[in-house]
């Protein structure tokens, strides 16, 4: 199993480091004030400081399915587990289906990738391009495995979007053949043109819908969710208890108290939108005029850019322009066996628009002085 290379890169880059590896939301657009008036109103309640239920604080799971309904997409309480971030989520449903087989995207979410090896899972991996996967392949493989390990909202590390043919020809695979989808969405509502309705909605059954407060909110509150029928919920409930008993249960207090007025959280993913909207333009604009031989396609979403250079190795790219303060991930990073060489994902949520600018030509300079070798 590889080990997380953004985690190594968030473990060795200073504050003065220009970086367009990790997934990191803005700083500056967390909801501080907000938050810290919840947090306040939640300490006066010695019931926040209690141990919790497993499956999370029902009020908080009423304001999850609420999200859930409002896009018309029936959900009850009961249809919700909280977990520790939706990485835990990804952790306990492995557990649970250990040792089978799964197919994923290529290239794919590295924190997943590993999940599922460390659970012995044997991953087959299908093309993903802008629009969505392969279904032909899809349909070929699922009907081995029939598990699926998909990010169709602007995915990480591609920023690629299932069209809504796509979203339902896998609906149709799936309930073909009575598997089960992983739908991994924590991207879906950083959308910069239009909502995608999810591809668990059409397949209610055969799906676990995965969510997060993380790119939304903040990370740092760990708070994410499974989105799941109560058939498929209940046996996982014993995983979950064996891992960490529950989420947090401040954390989940905290999102809760915040949620009850409903145009916070409403107005502030408006407000991320937009300003992550015009972070990518400014990204893809520097890209064009900097970097105009780098490939890519412009994401409707999310917080990445990807794309290629045609003849650079992005992973010696990098070591160079570690040792000049500036990283980005290399694709290989996110496929397991492929030999992919000349792909890079790039965040464009974290940096202001003069480091992303300084960081660019950094990358300029490496390459014109023309000693990484071909990819
Ligand atoms: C596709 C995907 N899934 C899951 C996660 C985990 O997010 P969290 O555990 O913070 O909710 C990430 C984080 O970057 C991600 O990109």
């Amino acid at each position: 199993m590889k080990r997380s290379f953004i985690r190594e890169i968030l473990e060795n880059t200073t504050n003065e480091t220009i970086s367009f590896a990790g997934g990191l939301p803005d700083a500056k657009l967390f909801p501080q004030e907000e938050l810290k008036k919840s947090a306040a109103r939640v300490m006066n309640d010695a019931v926040s400081l209690q141990y919790f239920t497993s499956t999370g604080l029902d009020k908080l799971k009423e304001k999850i399915s609420q999200i859930y309904n409002n896009d018309g997409f029936e959900t009850s309480k009961e249809n919700i587990m909280i977990t520790s971030g939706s990485q835990q989520a990804l952790d306990i449903i492995s557990r649970y289906n250990n040792n089978k087989s799964i197919t994923i995207e290529a290239p794919s979410y590295l924190g997943a990738m590993n999940v599922f090896a460390l659970n012995n899972m044997s991953q087959d991996s299908i093309t993903l391009k802008e629009g969505g996967c392969d279904t032909f392949m899809f349909n070929t493989s699922f009907k081995k495995s029939k598990l699926a390990y998909l990010i169709p909202d602007f995915q990480n590390p591609t920023g690629y979007t299932y069209s809504e043919e796509k979203r339902k020809e896998v609906a149709n695979i799936v309930k073909q053949y009575d598997g089960i989808l992983i739908e991994d969405a924590p991207y879906s509502e950083i959308y910069f043109e239009k909502k995608y309705d999810s591809i668990s909605k059409n397949i209610p059954n055969n799906s676990y819908h995965l969510g997060s407060f993380s790119k939304t909110l903040s990370p740092a509150l760990r708070v994410g969710w499974i989105r799941a029928s109560k058939e498929l919920l209940e046996p996982l409930v014993a995983y979950k208890e064996a891992m960490d008993l529950h989420t947090n249960g401040l954390a989940q207090s905290i999102l809760s108290d915040y949620l009850k007025n409903n145009t916070n959280f409403i107005s502030h993913k408006n407000l991320i939108r937009k300003v992550y909207k015009k972070n990518m333009q400014i990204f893809a604009g520097f890209l064009d005029e900097i970097l105009p031989e780098f490939k890519y396609t412009k994401p409707k979403g999310g917080m990445f850019i990807y794309g290629k250079f045609e003849d650079i190795n992005s992973s010696e790219l990098v070591n160079k322009c570690m040792e000049k303060g500036v990283v980005f991930v290399p694709g290989a990073e996110f496929y397991n066996n492929e030999n992919v060489n000349s792909e890079i994902r790039f965040n464009f949520t974290h940096c202001s628009s003069n480091d992303i600018y300084k960081g660019l030509n950094i990358i300029k300079q490496l390459i014109s002085k023309n000693d990484i070798k071909s990819a």
